[in-house]
């Protein structure tokens, strides 16, 4: 982890999650806020229709609240969408845009995944920006290919690291239990920050680089040492208060 650049411990809680979660949510405002001493940056990304009550549940506590996905447009006849003011609106100060599992389902390309972090930006929210290869482009050593071709275009001018965080997630690691070695988090990482140097050209320098793939407590310490990690993206470790907080607790100095 780069010292000069605060961590990020964002979970993505997918199409989980109702109201009977909500004391789930207030647990984990609770454990950010009494006697917790790491310093590190919380944030939870639940479905959209908890968005606001997670935001009255959390606004009291250093826990931010997060959309999952955002519209490309402000409003208009888009049934079913969610424009990133609609989220900012509910009290998200973050929305995740490019998730791999939006991409697959719903056809996203570099491209929609570019206009949705600016339509983030518009909004005034902070886009965490998802990239990584599928296995079978692992397979072929494509990966480094793969992340500049999606830093690229996924990745709007203009990105800082007040608007954006990138996600380095491999698709082969997302829910399997699997990660990559440290050797490999550290060159895709490496690789990333030089590949957002070459696009962005300043500004780069202190984006935050999560990784995300089946983070967990046990796990979450070895990976946040590794350079040029900035923090993680969490799915299935997040629905559980106690968990989430060991990743965050991970983050402490050794
Ligand atoms: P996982 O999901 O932690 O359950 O592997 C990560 C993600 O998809 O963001």
């Amino acid at each position: 982890m780069t010292t000069s650049i605060r961590p990020l411990i964002a979970g993505n809680w997918k199409m989980n999650g109702t109201s009977a979660s909500v004391p789930e949510l207030v647990a984990i405002g609770k454990a950010f806020t009494h006697g917790f001493d790491v310093q590190v940056d919380a944030l939870i990304c639940p479905p959209a229709t908890l968005v606001a009550r997670a935001h009255d549940v959390l606004s009291s506590t250093p826990v931010r609240v997060g959309g999952q996905d955002c519209a490309i447009t402000q409003s208009g006849a888009h049934t079913g969408d969610i424009s990133a003011e609609m989220l900012k609106d509910a009290g998200a100060g973050f929305v995740i845009v490019g998730h791999s599992e939006r991409r697959t389902d719903h056809g996203e390309t570099n491209e929609i995944v570019q206009k949705k972090a600016l339509a983030a930006w518009r909004a005034g929210l902070t886009a965490i920006i998802c990239i990584g290869e599928t296995q079978s482009q692992r397979e072929k050593s494509l990966t480094l290919d793969v992340l500049t071709a999606q830093i690229e275009g996924s990745v709007p001018q203009g990105a800082t690291a007040s608007n954006t965080v990138i996600a380095y997630e491999p698709v082969w690691a997302i829910g399997t239990g699997l990660t990559p070695t440290l050797p490999d988090v550290a060159a895709a990482h490496a690789h990333i920050r030089s590949e957002l140097s070459r696009h962005l050209g300043e500004g780069f320098e202190t984006i935050r680089i999560l990784y995300g793939g089946s983070v967990k407590p046990s796990n979450a310490q070895e990976l946040l040492s590794v350079q040029n990690v900035n923090g993680a993206l969490v799915g299935g470790a997040s629905l559980k208060a106690s968990d989430f907080v060991g990743i965050a607790e991970a983050c402490r100095p050794a």
